[in-house]
């Protein structure tokens, strides 16, 4: 790195290397423009170093170990299975992490992308000041693309440390814990319960709210919780959290149910009640970006702030916390300062829960269309009569369909159930491409596989059920 106080000229720079910032970098360099990115800790964010990729591996060791243990129903039984949880993180870490932060770094430098190891601070509308260690930089830049991501929210009474753990705490356990108070029962709460349950933990979600995972439609957050109690856990929800104390190796929390103050006490107690954007240390107020009341950076539909050279992208900009979306508005924004006419439209953005079973949504739900002013109908397919489903011995759920009454165009989707995350996209496609049901009754599925149940549920969708 340069050293000094003259300032260096960019033309794009990037600050974070996340899902967001590494994806903008690799399209505004493929459309022309010479660009550098800045990170301050690692390549690929917080999705591939401490969210979606390794609770992804760790989710699959689970699934993994729940079928050695109980594959009764196929006529088969094992003896002493056991899990190595060392090699298990091993694997997590050095093969799966590993090699997606490396493969970003190659894309990078393949695409001639810059690399700038280090802070990036704002010190007014065109320059950023970045700090590495004693070191520190000035550079002055045409365009700037800021995707700083976001953070998980420390709430009062439970001070992270080495017992009161964030999601990350809760990626990387030392051991599988005998038992695990989670606090917030949404996504990650979710996720990674489902993972420690799987392996024996005794699980106890607090969730605030009346609903578990309350981003879902109740009927496919119910078989999600049924999942839950099979595997010994217990979810409790209208379950305020007080505080948490750390006695030894053991944490006692505080909640509030039902007007009454309760204890559970565990080995660790891991608080998911969501994440805040990172847009409060890079001084974005020098560079004239203006927050929303959610410290949110206020963005167009290709994602420029109110400083027009800046543009800001995924976890800091308002929506859904998802790597795809951040992904999405990073193209958009890099193919503005091309030039380009993109913009950001959302109505078919997919969102899934990784639990067992998945549950997976795009576009509509039946309320939140008829809140949209639209007159719909829905119509559910249930996985029971999908041949594929019974023969994996996984049929719990179905996949919904919301469609336009006048013309069955398809609006929006919900999958609960098996491979539900892979058998969305067929959905979204419809959905962003404005299909009708008949065009999706009218393809060809392949037999037999889980894609017939969405072919199934627009037959139904058109009256025409076969398996129904
Ligand atoms: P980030 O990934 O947070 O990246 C921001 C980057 O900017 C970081 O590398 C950071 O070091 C860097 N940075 C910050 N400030 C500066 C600065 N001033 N200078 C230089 N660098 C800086 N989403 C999904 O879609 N699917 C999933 O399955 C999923 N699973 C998840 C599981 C967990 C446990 C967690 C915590 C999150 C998960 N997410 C998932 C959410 C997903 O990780 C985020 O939505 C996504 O990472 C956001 O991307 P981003 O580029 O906006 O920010
Ligand atoms: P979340 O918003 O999904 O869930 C937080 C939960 O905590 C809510 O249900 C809320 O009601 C509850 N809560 C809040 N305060 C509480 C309190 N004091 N006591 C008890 N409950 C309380 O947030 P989470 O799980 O932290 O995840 C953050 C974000 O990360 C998600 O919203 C999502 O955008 C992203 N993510 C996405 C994944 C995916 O796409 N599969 C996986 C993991 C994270």
């Amino acid at each position: 790195m340069v050293v000094g106080d003259f300032a260096v000229e960019l033309d794009t720079v990037v600050i974070g290397a996340g899902p967001g910032g590494y994806v903008a970098a690799i399209r505004a360099a493929q459309l022309g423009q010479k660009v550098a990115i800045v990170e301050k800790e690692y390549f690929g964010g917080v999705c591939l170093n401490v969210g979606c990729i390794p609770s992804k591996a760790l989710i699959q060791a689970a699934h993994t170990y729940q079928l050695a243990k109980h594959p009764e129903t196929f006529g088969i039984t094992t003896k002493d299975v056991e899990v190595d949880w060392e090699k298990t993180q091993d694997w997590k870490q050095n093969s799966v992490v590993q090699k997606m932060t490396s493969g970003v770094e190659m894309l990078l430098k393949k695409n001639k992308v810059e690399i700038i190891r280090g802070e990036a601070f704002f010190s007014d509308k065109d320059t950023i000041r970045v700090v590495n260690g004693e070191e520190a930089q000035t550079y002055t830049f045409n365009n700037a693309i800021l995707a700083t991501g976001s953070r998980p929210i420390e709430i009062k009474g439970f001070p992270f440390g080495e017992r009161i753990i964030d999601s990350t705490g809760g990626l990387n356990l030392p051991q599988i814990p005998k038992d695990l108070v989670i606090i917030g029962g949404g996504i990650i709460g979710s996720e990674l319960g489902a993972v420690y349950a799987s392996f024996g933990t005794k699980v106890t979600i607090l969730e605030g709210s009346k609903q578990f995972i309350p981003s879902f439609e109740k009927d496919m957050a119910r078989l999600v919780e049924k999942d839950f109690k099979k595997k010994g856990a217990e979810i409790i929800t209208k379950a305020m959290a007080k505080g948490a104390e750390v006695k030894g190796d053991r944490v006692i929390v505080t909640y509030e149910h039902k007007g009454e103050e309760k204890t559970v006490e565990a080995d660790y107690c891991m608080v998911t009640v969501g994440r805040r954007p990172n847009t409060d240390q890079a001084n974005l107020d020098l560079a004239g970006i203006e927050l929303d009341e959610h410290g949110k950076v206020k963005v167009d539909k290709q994602g420029r702030t109110s400083n027009p050279h800046i543009f800001a992208i995924g976890d800091i900009v308002p929506g859904a916390m998802l790597a795809h979306k951040a992904s999405f508005e990073g193209k958009v924004a890099a193919a503005a300062i091309s030039g380009r006419k993109d913009e950001v439209d959302y109505k078919a953005m997919p969102s899934v829960c990784y639990t067992d079973p998945e549950l997976a949504e795009a576009g509509y739900t039946k309320d939140s269309a008829k809140e949209a002013g639209l007159d719909v109908k829905v119509t559910k397919f249930p996985f029971g009569g999908n041949g594929r489903a019974v023969a994996m011995d996984s049929y719990e759920g179905f996949v919904r369909i919301v469609s336009t009454k006048e013309d069955n165009v398809i609006v929006g989707a919900q999958i609960a159930g098996p491979g539900a995350s892979d058998l969305l996209a067929e959905l979204t496609m419809a959905i962003e491409a404005g299909m009708n049901a008949e065009d999706i009754a009218l393809t060809v599925h392949p037999h037999p596989t889980l894609t017939e149940a969405i072919m199934d549920c627009a037959e139904a969708v058109l009256g025409e059920p076969i398996h129904m």
